[in-house]
């Protein structure tokens, strides 16, 4: 039995995690999932965005499953829906966050280091009034990082650019060095560097020529939701959060996006396509994380929701999902 702890969370994250569920429902697996509170939700019924039920039901599950957080309504909560997200990747220390885009000839995976950098380095306000966030590495969560990329890009096309700031960050020059001392080990492995800055231009001009991409924290925020946006917006952005040990958090790329909440007409792909990695990276079902993800392919042809220029809503999409999913698990 496949135990998952579902985190729907705010705004579209509830509308897509149903699908989420309907479809993990018609596979031929075993599961338990249950849902908990978590953001904006959770601190509306208990003050806080990650409770400890919460935490103890995601620290004992085979994988966490996670909508979005946040919202308007929280903006200016203390603490935010944001910080137990944050405080769920750190406890969980899922280290390494696969965002893969596949669109035509486009197939690249970015691996963006998740809890460490300027997101979880030191914080404060100075006597003066200065307010500071703090980028910091330490080496070991660099390596790490780094060693699962080189790994990854050795089970694809054997490529690899890690992108930096080295021109400008002590952190950057540390990283560099990092990933140039693991090339030896990887020698099947082309490596490169690339500064972010023109790196974002390659990105959106050279799509199809990417493999892997290995960058820390914040860089990896950014240039991800630009890739999902190059193919076919963050509707479509699945990633899966991994550390040494289980449970991984696999979870849209995408947030709460309140100009849609409440509408359901937001497109679950991101999501359906996030379950199909879950089935995958936690449950060695690579064969049902295909028929997902061969469902939703079929889906985002026949069903297009609002965001890809057709009509459907959410639910009709997932209906979409199913019946092809029926042809699929059957065939
Ligand atoms: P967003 O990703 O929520 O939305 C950006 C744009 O993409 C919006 O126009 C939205 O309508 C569109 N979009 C996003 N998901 C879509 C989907 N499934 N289908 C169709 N269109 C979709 O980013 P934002 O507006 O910058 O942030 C809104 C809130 O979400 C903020 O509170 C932010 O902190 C939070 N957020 C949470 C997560 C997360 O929980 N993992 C990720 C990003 C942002
Ligand atoms: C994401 C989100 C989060 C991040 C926020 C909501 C904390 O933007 O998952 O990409 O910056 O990591
Ligand atoms: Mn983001």
């Amino acid at each position: 039995m496949a135990e998952i702890a579902v985190l729907p969370g705010d705004g579209i994250g509830p509308e897509v995690t149903a699908q989420a569920l309907r479809v993990l429902a018609a596979l031929p697996l075993e599961v338990n999932a249950v849902e908990l509170p978590f953001g904006g939700a959770a601190i509306d019924l208990t003050g806080q965005p990650l409770p400890a039920e919460t935490l103890a039901a995601c620290r004992a599950a085979d994988a966490v499953l996670l909508g979005a957080v946040g919202g308007p309504k929280w903006d200016h909560a203390s603490p935010r829906p944001e910080a137990g997200l944050l405080g769920l990747r750190k406890e969980l220390d899922v280290y390494a966050n696969l965002r893969p885009t596949t669109h035509g000839d486009v197939d690249l995976m970015i691996v963006r280091e998740l809890v460490g950098g300027l997101y979880f380095g030191a914080r404060g306000v100075r006597d003066d009034g200065t307010v500071f966030d703090t980028c910091e590495y330490h080496p070991a969560q660099i390596e790490r990082v780094v060693r699962l990329a080189f790994e990854l890009a050795q089970s694809r096309r054997g490529r690899l650019v890690s992108v930096d700031k080295s021109n400008v960050l002590d952190t950057s020059r540390l990283w560099r060095r990092i990933v140039e001392e693991l090339a030896a080990e990887y020698s099947d492995v082309v490596v490169s560097h690339a500064l972010v800055d023109s790196f974002a231009v390659e990105l959106a001009v050279n799509t199809a020529s990417f493999d892997v991409i290995v960058t820390e924290n914040m860089f990896g925020d950014i240039l991800s939701d630009l890739a999902g946006g190059i193919a076919g917006g963050l509707g479509l952005a699945a990633s899966a959060s991994l550390g040494d040990t289980r449970p991984g958090i696999f979870e849209p790329v995408h947030g709460s996006a309140p100009d849609l909440a409440g509408r359901g007409v937001a497109n679950p792909a991101a999501m359906l396509r996030s379950v199909a990695l879950m089935l995958e990276r936690a449950f060695g079902r690579g064969d049902l994380a295909r028929v997902v993800f061969e469902a939703v392919e079929h889906a985002l042809h026949t069903r297009p929701t609002h965001d890809l220029g057709g009509d459907a809503t959410t639910s009709e999409f997932g209906d979409a999902v199913l019946a092809s999913l029926e042809l699929g698990v059957t065939a």
